[in-house]
């Protein structure tokens, strides 16, 4: 019996052994290549450091052990990744050798109707389904759903100020109250759908939206380091957002669709909804600019991921950074003063607050939500004389890029007069990446300016933000995520 149990111990010992050599066999990759690659865990690679660290203090310091190089290699997990630090060379690939990095890379396959979001897509259903998209973010498009923005807005004024009126501890935690109303946004804009997270944070609409850009850390590591397990997994059924998730986004979208069709209300709600119905596929269509609806469902959720979380970010960050440094909010609302003067903000008279464009493009700069950008390269590629093989990823790190002080004076500092219409042109354009570049950049980035403007002009138009007891700056960022970690801490004081 007791050689059984021995035979058994040896047999998991090897497999063990067999498990760690195969995550790092890939980790020669960059030494043949003769790049530059940091010394990586046997088991982690470079991901171990980012799980001690940080993974924004890891893309910074490993990026600063480059100066003077093009390019550097990393690991994740067993994952070779080429990281792109000079500008010229990004534009080369995001730009003119785009036909050989049209994808992003994918970890595991995601469920319908996930798998048909615009992000995940590739080659040319990706270049099908964002030709419709772009049609559907027109300026005329995009200024009936300013609509949708503005009474949003004024319903989180009103409770900002019944807030303050009811006499409690008036400190705001800005991420917390910012990403309600984002997410109330996302619903009516998006869905059709009126809900007030600010006040009912319960609802059954946050609670899967929340759901569905939480993706286990269990998963999530696991996709890192032995991506074949979730395929394994999945064909278990196992998934990667919960059924529950996704049956109540495909339910609901469809309902709203079919209601719609039946008062003869589609295409008048000006919704997001409605651009999609719009385009969707009529039985026996050949068109090819038509939509399926399982397309339909998918362009629905990147909405929800991509829109929602994103812009509560940058958000809250501007709010805090105006708090914090008081000389440049009041430059903001002087000019919102003489620009708009007494009127509700909306689509036309925001257009001339360069100021708050410059203090928005500033927090992206220190703050950008897709601080890691990638693609997969399609063919052998040489590029400013790097060979680049089929199927390697090779991302710009963004984070970094914005904080290299070769591009950038004082490069931690915030300081909107960077964007000045005098200085714009002393920083390469592609050393700043908020919304990526070329044909795969964000598609909603117009979408998403518009939103941020509205809401931040409605709020300082009726507060100042202040710091409180509670503001911790500089800020220090969570270690996986682009969070505060002591939180965003105001004040606001009623302005007059
Ligand atoms: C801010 O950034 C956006 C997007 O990158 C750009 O279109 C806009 O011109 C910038 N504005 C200023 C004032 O730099």
């Amino acid at each position: 019996m007791v050689w059984i149990f021995l035979l058994l111990v040896l047999l998991l010992v090897i497999l063990a052994i067999l498990f760690v050599f195969s995550v790092s066999a890939s980790h020669d990759t960059f030494q043949k290549m003769n790049i530059d690659s940091p010394p990586a865990s046997r088991l982690l690679g470079h991901f171990g450091a980012a799980l001690k660290k940080g993974i924004f203090t890891t893309q910074l310091e490993i990026y600063n052990l480059y100066k003077d190089k093009k390019v550097y290699g990393t690991y994740d997990g067993c994952h070779p990744v080429l990281n792109i630090k000079d500008p010229d060379m990004i534009k080369e690939i995001m730009v003119k050798s785009f036909n050989s990095f049209v994808n992003r890379r994918s970890f595991f396959d995601l469920d319908p109707p996930f798998k048909e979001m615009l992000v995940s897509l590739k080659d040319d259903q990706w270049k099908h389904v964002r030709k419709i998209m772009s049609r559907t973010f027109t300026s005329g498009q995009i200024k009936r759903m300013s609509k949708h923005m503005e009474r949003k807005s004024q319903q989180l004024v009103d409770l900002l100020h019944r807030k303050q009126e009811s006499n409690d501890d008036d400190d705001i935690e800005l991420k917390n109250i910012i990403s309600c109303f984002t997410l109330d946004v996302i619903a009516s804009v998006g869905f059709g759908v009126e809900i007030s997270s600010m006040e009912n944070p319960d609802n059954p609409f946050a609670v899967h939206a929340k759901q569905s850009i939480n993706l286990s850390p269990l998963l999530l590591s696991l996709a890192f380091f032995a991506p074949w397990s979730l395929t394994l997994l999945q064909k278990a059924g196992v998934s990667t957002i919960p059924k529950a998730t996704r049956e109540y986004f495909t339910k609901i979208i469809d309902a709203a669709i079919e209601n719609r069709k039946e008062e003869g209300q589609a295409g008048k709600v000006n919704d997001f909804l409605d651009l999609l119905i719009n385009s969707e596929e009529e039985s026996g269509q050949t068109e090819k600019y038509y939509l399926t609806r399982s397309e339909i469902h998918g362009q629905a959720l990147v909405f929800i991921l991509a829109g929602y979380d994103t812009i509560s970010t940058v958000l809250s960050f501007t709010l805090f950074l105006l708090t914090v440094h008081p000389e440049y909010c009041q430059i903001v609302q002087k000019e919102m003063d003489e620009k708009i003067g007494n009127e509700s903000p909306n689509y036309d008279n925001i257009q001339g607050l360069t100021y708050m464009d410059m203090c928005l493009n500033e927090t992206m700069r220190l703050y950008p939500p897709a601080f890691f950008i990638d693609r997969v390269c399609a063919e052998d590629t040489t590029v400013h004389g790097i060979q680049i093989p089929k199927n390697m990823v090779v991302a710009f790190p963004v984070y970094a890029l914005h904080r290299d002080p070769e591009f950038w004076t004082e490069p931690d500092k915030f300081q909107p007069e960077r964007f000045s219409a005098e200085n714009k042109d002393s920083h390469h354009p592609y050393a700043y990446l908020p919304f990526g570049n070329g044909p795969r950049n964000c598609v909603g980035m117009r979408l998403a300016l518009m939103e941020l403007k509205i809401a931040l002009s409605y709020i300082l138009k009726d507060f100042t933000p202040v710091t409180c007891e509670k503001t911790v700056y500089p800020i220090k960022l969570k270690k996986l995520q682009l969070i505060a970690e002591d939180g965003l801490w105001v004040k606001l004081s009623a302005r007059k």
